[in-house]
């Protein structure tokens, strides 16, 4: 038995929706907190499955953690590490689990992390990861499907990044906390969770300039040097990203509270061109309306600062239905348009070319029976659904659930009409019967 989401479209969502912390920030910090041998305590953490595989892999390590979910923290007690093995089930779970490899190289001098391989949106290699591991002294092998990085000593090294990769960034940073001098990482990813893992590193007692910009300069320092601490993760700008979407597709009217605005400015700048009304009203709130049918426009995904990558399958969702035609080139990803045949079923006009999107908006969307391939994809097929007429269906909700908490709570707080239910028959046929909304 699978789960689904039962949606019944067109009612605009109101009324005010908490954001919770950043998944893409949270799963990096669990692995820097191997770095100190002590207990360190990570805040604001969201209860989603991505979290809980990122649990497993530390756990696997003998490190203890412990989790209350009810409070939102973690307790990550590094004082022992007794293997240096991250296993192929689990990386294959979740690729994220790979930023251990910069962790345990720092900490153990050694480290066997399963290579991730692809995923359904891409091929998404680790070759910046491996080259600048090499230029730092670490040996490595590549065997069974594993990486083994051996090095008796790590010494800071100048890394230029042919893409500014935000996991590369990450697991170099980790791995330059402990190194011998400097390093320095040239076109480096500028996301904000590169910034707050930074922010944990120095809190912890590294010393890291940079983070946010091209450029980061980590000069190396003792272990004795680093210590536990107590850190609150940012919030997550895609689930406000997503959030945000969904108010403004079913023409709603919402707060969007516990973000950080900044974070999101080239999506809220796209959101407004289109005709969507943002304000801020307290430092960390947006308010969010949208009242007229929207304008069509283009954007290309980018590296942070541009247009979020992450983004770009809800942003679709909103050009199904504007006014005109607009125009999406994913530069990240070789396939990340997997939502483009469910919104085509639900009646979208969308052209595809290869990592192009032409989309000429039409009036409305209709429910359908449809499938989640992965997690924006899965979580822009809840936009749209919402956004259209009728009830649709959405299996494959594991996918979803690797990204946003308690997601169909939040939506029916602000009004929208979903259900999830335990998959009881094989049929794919959009639910007549509403009984469940
Ligand atoms: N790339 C390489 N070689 C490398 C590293 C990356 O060719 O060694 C390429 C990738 O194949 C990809 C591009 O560079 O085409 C960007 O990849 P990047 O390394 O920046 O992405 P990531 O670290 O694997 C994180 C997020 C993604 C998000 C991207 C881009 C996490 C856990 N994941 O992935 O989030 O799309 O940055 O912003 O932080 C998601 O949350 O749904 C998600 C996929």
């Amino acid at each position: 038995m699978t789960d689904k989401f039962i949606i019944k479209g067109g009612t605009p969502l109101k009324g005010e929706v908490s954001i919770g912390g950043a998944k893409n920030s949270v799963l990096k910090l669990m692995a820097a907190a191997l770095l100190a041998k002590a207990q360190t305590q990570i805040y604001n953490v969201p209860d989603l499955t991505d979290v809980e595989i990122m649990l497993s892999v530390i756990e696997q390590l003998g490190v203890k953690t412990s989790y209350n979910k009810q409070e939102k923290y973690i307790t990550i007690d590094a004082v022992n590490i007794t293997d240096v093995t991250a296993k192929y089930e689990l990386v294959s779970k979740m690729r994220a689990s790979f930023i251990v490899l910069g962790a345990l190289v720092a900490r153990c001098k050694e480290a066997i992390v399963a290579l991730p391989g692809g995923c359904a949106i891409g091929e998404r290699r680790v070759d910046f990861h491996i080259k600048g591991l090499e230029a730092m002294g670490v040996k490595i092998k590549i065997e069974n499907g594993y990486v083994h990085a051996k090095a008796s000593k790590l010494t800071g090294a100048d890394i230029y990044l042919d893409i500014p990769s935000v996991g590369a960034t990450e697991n170099l940073m980790l791995a330059a906390v402990m190194a011998e001098g400097s390093t320095r990482i040239q076109n480096a990813a500028q996301e904000p969770e590169i910034v707050d893992l930074a922010n944990f590193l120095n809190t912890m007692g590294a010393d890291i300039m940079g983070a946010g910009t091209s450029e980061i300069l980590i000069n190396g320092v003792k272990q004795e040097s680093l210590h536990g601490i107590e850190y609150t993760t940012i919030p997550d700008r895609i689930e406000a990203g997503t959030f945000m979407t969904a108010v403004v597709a079913t023409r709603g009217k919402a707060i969007i509270k516990n973000v950080h605005p900044a974070h999101l400015t080239f999506f809220n700048d796209k959101l407004i061109k289109m005709g969507a009304n943002i304000k801020l009203i307290e430092p960390n709130s947006l308010e969010v309306n949208c009242k007229s049918r929207l304008e069509s426009i283009n954007y290309v995904t980018q590296p942070y600062p541009g247009f979020p990558t992450d983004l770009q399958s809800m942003a679709m969702v909103l050009l199904t239905t504007s006014n005109g035609v607009g125009i999406i080139t994913e530069s990240l990803y070789e396939n990340r348009f997997m939502q483009v045949p469910e919104l085509r079923r639900m009646g979208a006009d969308i052209h595809q070319d290869r990592n192009h999107a032409i989309i000429k908006g039409v009036k409305k969307l209709t429910a359908a029976a449809l499938s989640a391939s992965d997690l924006r994809a899965g979580a822009s097929l809840v936009v749209a659904a919402l956004m259209a007429e009728g009830a649709s269906t959405i299996e494959n909700l594991h996918h979803i659930d690797r990204g946003y908490e308690n997601f169909e709570n939040k939506i029916r707080l602000l009004g929208g009409k979903i259900e999830r239910k335990e998959e009881l028959s094989s049929s794919t046929e959009v639910i007549q019967n509403e009984s469940y909304l």
